[in-house]
């Protein structure tokens, strides 16, 4: 059985439901399961070195020959914050880290490798990437030429109207609307906007101005919530936090209790980790940065400060300086389940709420 429309057609697959990708969460493992169910999964590669990013696509290609998309995050590498502000967050970081016990490897600024999508490009291109997703902004027209070049279809994300106009504008074939109930990164890139729209009211607004597929993203945990997607006109949808909790997942134990744990009220949005706005749960990490009141540093900056204290807390299963994105929704999250189960249930329960969807074909 399989659900006809523009977008599964455009994708070429039986259901229009994409699972999010989640960087630090998503593996091959999971990409597979939900491609090879009729899905779409999303490989997310965000700021990873290049030579990861192909280990990781052909991992993924063993797993699976059905299409998945790789995500990207669409940024330039600004100019490096000044090194006081830099050593006074370090310093600061150190000192919450000793106070907690863990021991954490200073970064050095000077040495510091970071990666911009300019870089990871060229990976998916040889890898024949049919489909490539991406978050915080749109690609430039040298990176839009390449991949139009090879009829890669692209999909972008938008957290207002605006954002999903300049996507269309761009010739991007397909739109996020990632309300702000969205775990993870806001994917907002137009300077001094922060939209918090929530995904009920952004998705028919988008839908009514953009004449591209549009995607509902945010919020999204079982049947109700795809259909729902469905009634407002979105093409599909685009769910994440309903995934953190399956066994395909790379969330660690005391992460995954944290998230099961997580009630209606319990995630926030917090520049403390990367530099950039993102959803999920509180901790140490979050509560020192903000208390310092020190600058937070712009990201990718941030981001590779606290990249080491991510990795040694996940080590010992602590989820004190892990960055736990997390949905307004997470709560709902099934413990302990495949991810394919997760995709049934979404398909299963959209069918038994609108039993249309089930006589496409
Ligand atoms: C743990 C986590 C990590 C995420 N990482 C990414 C990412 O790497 N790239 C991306 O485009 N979106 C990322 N997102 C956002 C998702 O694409 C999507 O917008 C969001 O999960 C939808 O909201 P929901 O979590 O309520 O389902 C992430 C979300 C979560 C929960």
């Amino acid at each position: 059985m399989q659900w006809n429309n523009k977008l599964t057609a455009l994708l070429d697959i039986s259901y229009p439901i994409i699972q999010a990708p989640m960087l630090g969460i998503t593996t091959p493992e999971m990409v597979a399961a939900i491609s090879n169910y009729g899905g779409l999964g999303s490989l997310p590669v965000g700021n990873i070195d290049p030579v990861n990013v192909r280990a990781l696509i052909q991992q993924t290609k063993t797993l699976t020959s059905k299409p998945f998309a790789v995500n990207l995050f669409t940024y330039d590498i600004p100019i490096a914050p000044d090194n006081s502000s830099f050593d006074a967050m370090q310093a600061h970081l150190q000192t919450t880290y000793t106070r907690s016990g863990l021991g954490v490897p200073t970064v050095d600024l000077k040495t510091l490798e970071l990666f911009s999508y300019k870089d990871i490009l060229p990976i998916l291109l040889e890898e024949n990437i049919p489909i490539v997703s991406f978050t915080f902004g749109i690609p430039d027209t040298q990176s839009l030429d390449q991949l139009k070049a090879r009829n890669v279809i692209m999909i972008g994300t938008a957290t207002s109207l605006e954002e999903a106009v300049q996507l269309e504008q761009k010739g991007i074939h397909i739109i996020v609307a990632q309300g702000m109930e969205a775990g993870g990164h806001r994917g907002t890139f137009l300077p001094g906007a922060f939209p918090q729209i929530g995904t009920m009211a952004l998705v028919p607004q988008i839908v009514d101005r953009v004449g591209v597929p549009v995607i509902a993203a945010g919020g999204i945990m079982d049947g109700r919530g795809v259909a729902a997607a469905l009634m407002l006109g979105a093409s599909g949808v685009q769910p994440g936090s309903a995934f953190l909790l399956t066994k395909e997942s790379m969330a660690s134990e005391a992460h995954k209790a944290a998230i099961a744990a997580a009630t209606d009220t319990t995630t926030r949005y917090t520049r403390a980790f990367s530099g950039r706005w993102a959803r999920g749960l509180s901790n140490t990490l979050i509560a020192s940065v903000e208390e310092s009141e020190l600058s937070i540093l712009p990201y990718p900056y941030q981001d590779a400060l606290t990249q080491p204290a991510r990795k040694a807390s996940k080590a010992l299963d602590n989820p004190s300086f892990v960055a736990m994105w997390a949905g307004q929704a997470a709560g709902m999250a099934k413990k302990g389940v495949n991810t394919t189960d997760v995709l049934k249930a979404l398909v299963e329960g959209a069918e038994q709420l609108i039993p249309s969807l089930k006589g496409q074909s």
